[in-house]
């Protein structure tokens, strides 16, 4: 597990969604996180002290002025062995306060004179985020390097619909561990083709691959945890898009190959995961094929663009990184595919072993010979390809 013996201050503001803050505490304790909880006056106004103690195990700190703390410096210990402080929820009057440096109450001033780095989840209505001086102090934060989690949009507990939603503690726990990813593809831009392509037969019958896309969206994530701009190309999945990736929706491979098209330019690295149908059915039926007289329909195919090869050979081409799905003979058959699409990756794996799991067993091949990245949950593998991508590329400018 990433957050294994991270050492994090949560720290609260006032907001309703300070109850969320309750289980973000609990989860990112069941990672393995050493959780230290600092509240403003406020936060205790929602969910008490007590509450956050016993989640946590540890002692809860309120006041500037705590006698506990036998030198008085609270806002100077209680940060200096931490990795991160993550402020959840943060008002829009906290956020004021960061971006203008103030230091009037223990939370704010600890934030002021931290080492580590900062994250935030902004909880507010929507007219508050939507205010200019609140939108002015998102850009000075961002300027000064502090990470975002959020906010999302959606309903509100003041009856309201709009941005400004806390995220949900399990979206926030991702955002840490996104903050702890080395930060190997740092404005670099990724694209990612991900999940099956349907082609129709007609308006309810497709003919499709076996793909859940589980493995595409954790490379897209990987990428983007690693600081990359990530596209992601996607075919029909039942997935959420992970945090600050732009997804493009596709059905069919040739709209899989419009939309790689429409994206290709001023991408430096393509990773063609999709489970991308070989063949298409020629002129589908515009209205549903019937049952006549017990005939079996005859089907024509056509054979479908190949996209990954297509990215490969353009003038400008990215780093380009090929999928293998194979049922036998992995080793061999991913060679022939990295020699046949002129790749200079492949990550390879045998398909009754990933179908629809959030586990794999991946091996890369690359012109140095194959590198095993072992078996586990395909986030933690799509990290390992990320930083062997961004190896190769980091060599490929030397
Ligand atoms: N690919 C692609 N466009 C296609 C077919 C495949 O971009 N029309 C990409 C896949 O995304 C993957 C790689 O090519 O990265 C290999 O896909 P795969 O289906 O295993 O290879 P094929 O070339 O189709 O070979 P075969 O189906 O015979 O194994």
């Amino acid at each position: 597990m990433t957050l294994k013996g991270k050492r994090i201050l949560l720290g609260m503001t006032g907001g309703i969604a300070a109850y969320k803050a309750a289980e973000l505490a609990r989860l990112l304790g069941k990672a393995g996180c050493d959780v230290r909880v600092a509240m403003t006056e406020a936060a205790t106004r929602f969910v008490t002290p007590v509450t956050m103690q016993a989640l946590t195990g540890q002692t809860v700190w309120t006041d500037l002025w705590d006698p506990r703390v036998a030198d008085n410096m609270s806002h100077i210990e209680l940060s200096r062995d931490r990795e991160l402080v993550l402020i959840a929820p943060a008002s829009a009057d906290f956020l004021a306060k960061v971006a203008c440096g103030l230091a009037d109450d223990l939370l704010s001033t600890l934030v002021l004179a931290r080492r580590c780095g900062l994250m935030v989840a902004p909880a507010m209505n929507v007219e508050m985020w939507g205010n200019p001086a609140t939108q002015r102090n998102l850009r000075t934060l961002r300027a000064d390097g502090i990470a975002f989690a959020g906010p999302a949009a959606g309903d509100q507990a003041c009856g309201e619909t709009g941005m400004g939603r806390m995220l949900e503690p399990a979206d926030v726990v991702a955002e840490v561990e996104a903050f702890f990813q080395p930060k190997t593809l740092a404005g670099k831009r990724v694209l990612v083709t991900a999940g099956p392509t349907e082609e129709p037969i007609d308006p309810v019958r497709m003919i499709t691959n076996a793909s859940s896309g589980k493995m595409g969206f954790a490379v897209a994530r990987a990428a983007r945890e690693a600081g990359a701009r990530v596209t992601l190309v996607s075919g029909p999945v039942a997935l959420a898009t992970p945090a600050g990736v732009e997804r493009v929706d596709v059905r069919s491979a040739r709209q899989m190959f419009d939309a790689v098209k429409a994206a290709i330019r001023g991408q430096q690295v393509f990773v063609s995961v999709a489970a991308v149908a070989d063949w298409s059915v020629k002129n589908p039926a515009k209205r549903k094929i019937k049952k006549v007289d017990g005939r079996a329909p005859v089907l024509e195919f056509e054979e479908n663009p190949d996209i990954l090869a297509w990215v490969a050979a353009r003038k400008s081409a990215p780093f380009c990184v090929g999928f293998a799905a194979e049922s036998e003979k992995v080793a061999a058959h991913a060679e022939q595919k990295r020699a046949n699409k002129g790749v200079p990756l492949i990550a390879a794996n045998l398909v009754q072993e990933a179908l629809g799991t959030d586990d794999n067993a991946i091996t890369l091949f690359d012109a140095r010979g194959r590198h095993p990245l072992g078996r586990g949950p395909k986030i933690e593998l799509a990290r390992k390809l990320v930083a062997h991508i961004a190896g190769m590329l980091a060599k490929k400018r030397r």
